[in-house]
């Protein structure tokens, strides 16, 4: 079949593999092409257990697979074929050197930008899909200027806004699609070539396009803001949990007002991702080299709150306990970063299990789709860590449950048939405040809530 064009991804991770499975879905006429030098992933990607688990991923991915989309890790091919690359490379934290735990690491960025250059053999676009530092554009555009066969190169930046867990649906139906470039003839060119792509299946009203500056800090104040919020409402229970406050009633009263709004109000243990604290720390250090330390400070209280929540979270446990944890079974309900992935990267659960670990507690983790990547985060301390998937056996002979992660499953579970299997008196810690307390309370639970009073027996 003859393809109207050709479009690559370079990065076949969280977001190469979804995003690139959309196009392909809205976009019969183009054939996609995602490549990765991870061999592993890419057989993964063309089996039927995909590397990520994404609700609706699995349909479309079959739908479209082998029709117009293809995972290889032929990337010479797949540069010379394209007219259009994406690149959703990893940008984590650097954590060696200069800017060690705050500066983006870009060095798989900057072999990408190699990569192109070395095999291009005609005009390409290149597209920024990675979260990146302001101005990485630049670096780009002089690495590939350097092309020794004279070929023309135009950077835009395009950065991806879905949510794991709610991905397809964000990418079906996005709030905006963003597309920086440089304001020049060809950049506006290669701008409206992108724009077409995304207006097969998104309204033309929801495709702004800034310049290329614009873009590529929007997404890392974006994150901020979200992770702002999390961090805002969850200093909140701090308080509450003093006062006698309810944190919920907290929060219903103040996102009824229309200028704040209601989203993203919810408390936790603590924000995780792999997006989040990376790109805060990255905007924090932006502004330090920008020699702006008053504003780095403030966002990087946005970080400080969440490591406080989170070892708020654990020394409460400890308190609550009797001061003691050693040789007590505690059981984690969830260990991904959120609810409908298994993705656990910064995972709260993380933090906790290792804290727990340290107490001498015996941990059992249990998860219905993160247990494989848990396995690894907690490799080294796993002597004293079991892993189980059915909730009522992994609870059974517990003398604590924390919920971890907002699986629904865990809001409907029977907690009387828990509570008999467990040690007395028996905890549960509800880290993300999904369930009855008063139920559980009565049938005998000790319940510690986030940000509102405890229901306890003694
Ligand atoms: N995960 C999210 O929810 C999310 C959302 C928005 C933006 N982002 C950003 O998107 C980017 C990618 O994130 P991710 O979660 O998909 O990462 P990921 O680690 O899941 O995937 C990145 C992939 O790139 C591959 N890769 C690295 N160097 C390569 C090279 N030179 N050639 C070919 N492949 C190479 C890796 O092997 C890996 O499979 C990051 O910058 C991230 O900040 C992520």
């Amino acid at each position: 079949m003859k393809f109207e064009k050709n479009i690559l991804c370079i990065g076949a991770g969280y977001v190469g593999g979804p995003t690139m499975a959309m196009i392909a879905c809205k976009c019969p006429q183009y054939k996609i092409t995602v490549v990765d030098i991870d061999k592993e992933r890419i057989a993964q990607w063309n089996s039927d257990d995909l590397p990520i688990y994404e609700p609706g991923l699995d349909e479309i991915v079959k739908a479209t697979r082998g029709r117009n989309l293809f995972f290889s890790t032929e990337i010479e091919k797949g540069i010379k074929e394209s007219e259009l690359i994406f690149v959703s490379v990893n940008t984590p934290t650097k954590m060696f050197g200069a800017g060690s735990g705050m500066a983006a690491d870009l060095q798989y960025w900057e072999k990408t930008a190699r990569q192109i250059r070395k095999f291009a053999n005609s005009h390409k676009i290149i597209v920024e899909k990675s979260t990146l530092p302001v101005k990485t554009a630049l670096a780009m555009e002089r690495i590939l200027a350097l092309s020794e066969n004279y070929i023309n190169f135009d950077v835009l930046s395009n950065p991806e806004f879905l949510a794991e867990g709610t991905a397809i649906k964000d990418m079906e139906d996005p709030d905006r699609v963003l597309i920086g470039s440089r304001e020049t003839e060809n950049g506006i060119r290669a701008r409206d070539k992108l724009v077409e792509i995304y207006a097969n299946w998104v309204p033309r009203d929801r495709i702004i396009t800034s310049n290329i500056w614009s873009s590529e800090l929007s997404k890392l104040v974006a994150n901020a803001f979200l992770a702002q919020r999390v961090s805002s409402i969850n200093s909140i229970t701090a308080l509450c949990e003093k006062s006698g406050a309810d944190v919920t009633e907290v929060a219903q009263a103040v996102g009824m007002d229309s200028r704040i709004g209601n989203n993203f109000l919810n408390t936790s243990v603590g924000f995780g991702g792999s997006c989040f604290k990376k790109d805060i720390l990255n905007l924090v250090y932006l502004c330090r080299n920008y020699g702006l330390a008053e504003v780095a400070n403030y966002w990087e209280g946005v970080v400080k709150i969440n490591d406080y929540q989170k070892e708020r979270f654990v020394l409460n446990m400890l308190g609550t306990m009797f001061n003691t944890l050693a040789d007590k079974r505690i059981c984690l309900f969830g260990f991904a970063f959120k609810a409908n992935t298994g993705d656990t990267r910064e995972s709260p659960a993380i933090f906790i299990a290792k804290r727990l670990v340290e107490e001498k507690a015996e941990l059992v983790v249990s998860d219905p789709k993160a247990l494989r990547n848990a396995k690894i985060d907690l490799k080294g301390i796993d002597r004293d860590v079991s892993y189980i998937e059915n909730p009522y056996e992994a609870a059974a002979e517990c003398h604590a449950i924390a919920v971890v992660t907002e699986w629904d499953l865990y809001r409907n579970l029977d907690f009387e048939r828990i509570y008999s299997s467990m040690i007395k008196p028996a905890f549960i810690f509800d880290g993300r405040n999904i369930l009855d307390h008063k139920g559980l309370f009565e049938i005998g639970f000790n319940v510690f809530p986030i940000g509102k009073p405890a229901l306890t027996h003694f």
